[in-house]
């Protein structure tokens, strides 16, 4: 039997748990909005239209962050359009909807206390710009006393929302972009509406938008000529990027190995640009768009008819797609130091943890499971485990190792989560710790015999404590919880 092994020391500090590396995304797009969060009408809708039961489920996920209101469909958005009595039915190009702007920014705020996440909002850069970024900000966190704050508290709303987190447009190097725009145009025109915006707020946080993903040609380069515009005026650069197996599952089950790949190169490249511009300050990362996705089963927006809310992309997951989706929360984790966002796309329906039936019941598909126990139980500070063990060897990225694995600590509380990928070879792992541990519970998700099936309920996995030692034998393909007790010190 392979063997593996990893060492818990507190000594090994990345950094504490940030919360907003457990969000997720809602756009307009498909029925993420419309009979996904919202619909007035049905059994479980409360006054607002809001489903109860998504409600919950979300809520019960541990969602932290929720990025709004897209993704594509911002680029060609005026925000005006979703406040006040009157909603226009527009066209939206970016998917080929028909958007009644029935649910808009104060719907989505109220939606986002109901639910217990912070906001993260995106403006329009594709067809708009500086003034109606600052017009929007004014609106939402402005007190009052000027034409936009005033219309909101015409609208009802007497408090500013004092929302912190902006995105300055999305995905602006993707030719598929609503207003796509060079490096440089976009570079300075974040920079400019950076600025402007703080203005209006000194509060805010502002994200600038990275490659689309790292297969783009431009990649790399756009991330240093836009931070070479922008370094000053902003505090996060954006990551997306989106995986399937495509008949690979052993590559398939290392995807974390790219993301992981992914979010060191962007790491080198802001701090490149931060010594080139001789800058002490250091750029963060959010990677507000992450997930499986069976992209290759999309046949294109081009062949879309104009639609209002049509069942888009709603991809049914699977156990494999669960044990990816817990690798990349470890990935996620393992750089927690720079990596301060993270939001997996989308929340109902859309690529989703969530799906939902109009009129029907709301369920949890596979991918939901690693993502609610991660976001439970990761507290307090990361520690890197430095795990050794078998390495496989993959088409799609080289040599990757079998084992991936990451830890949290709390007190005397520990969370260890690992995944082996090797699809048809389990693992047993030895686990060192630096006092006598006492197994609390652990839970797993084993796709080896079954990667495709479509229920994947985590089930409970046996543990041996001998001393320091905890052993415990990995599935093939599986994703893994371990929770502990160990007097760790006071060191973490
Ligand atoms: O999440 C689906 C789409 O993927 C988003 O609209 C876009 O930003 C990305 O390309």
């Amino acid at each position: 039997m392979p063997q593996a092994h990893l060492t818990l020391d507190p000594s090994f500090r990345i950094a504490p748990v940030d919360r907003r590396l457990f969000g997720s995304f809602v756009e307009h797009m498909g029925r993420c909005v419309y009979t996904g969060i919202y619909e007035p009408g049905h059994p479980a809708a409360d006054d607002n239209g809001f489903r109860t039961d998504v409600l919950e489920l979300t809520r019960e996920m541990g969602v932290s962050v929720v990025r709004y209101p897209g993704g594509n469909f911002v680029s060609g958005y005026r925000w005006e359009d979703g406040v006040g009595p009157d909603r226009p039915s527009r066209l939206d190009l970016a998917w080929r909807q028909i958007e009644t702007n029935a649910f808009g920014l104060n719907e989505f705020m109220t939606w986002t206390r109901a639910a217990g996440v912070e906001p993260m909002m995106a403006v329009n850069l594709g067809t708009r710009g500086l003034q109606e970024a600052c017009d929007l900000l004014e609106y939402a966190n402005h007190p009052s006393g000027t034409q936009w704050s005033d219309l909101r508290v015409k609208h009802g709303v007497t408090d500013p929302y004092g929302i912190k987190l902006w995105c300055l447009g999305n995905e602006m190097d993707g030719p598929w972009q609503i207003g796509h725009k060079t490096a440089h145009e976009y570079g300075r025109l974040a920079n400019e509406t950076a600025k402007a915006m703080r203005i209006v707020d000194p509060g805010i946080e502002l994200v600038l938008c990275g490659s689309s993903n790292s297969g783009m040609p431009t990649f790399g380069a756009w991330e240093a000529t836009v931070l070479e515009h922008a370094y000053d005026a902003v505090d996060y650069l954006s990551l997306h990027n989106y995986y399937e197996e495509n008949g690979d599952l052993p590559g398939f089950l290392c995807s974390a190995v790219d993301m992981d790949r992914y979010i060191s190169a962007i790491v080198a490249t802001a701090d490149h640009i931060g010594a080139k511009l001789r800058r002490k300050k250091k750029i963060n990362l959010s990677f507000d768009e992450w997930n499986v996705w069976y992209q290759s089963r999309f046949a294109g927006r081009e062949r879309l008819p104009f639609q209002e809310a049509p069942e888009l992309i709603e991809d049914t997951f699977t156990a494999a797609d669960a044990v990816v989706v817990g690798d990349f929360l470890i990935t996620l984790l393992r750089h927690a130091d720079r990596v301060s966002i993270a939001c997996q796309a989308q929340l109902a329906n859309i690529i989703a943890p969530i799906r939902t039936e109009p009129g029907g019941p709301a369920w949890r598909q596979t991918i939901f499971h690693p993502f609610a126990l991660t976001a439970r139980h990761a507290r307090g500070m990361v520690l890197r485990v430095e795990p050794s063990g078998p390495l496989l060897e993959t088409e799609r990225y080289g040599e990757a190792p079998a084992l991936s694995a990451v830890a949290t600590v709390e007190g005397s509380r520990v969370a260890l989560f690992a995944v082996n990928r090797s699809p048809d070879q389990d693992l047993d792992l030895t686990a060192r710790l630096p006092a006598a541990v006492r197994p609390v519970s652990a839970t797993v998700i084993a796709a080896g015999d079954d990667p495709h099936r479509v229920e994947a309920l985590p089930q409970p996995l046996t543990v041996q404590a001998d001393g320091d030692r905890l052993t415990a034998r990995l599935p093939a393909a599986s994703w893994t919880m371990i929770l502990a007790e160990c007097s760790i010190g006071d060191e973490v």
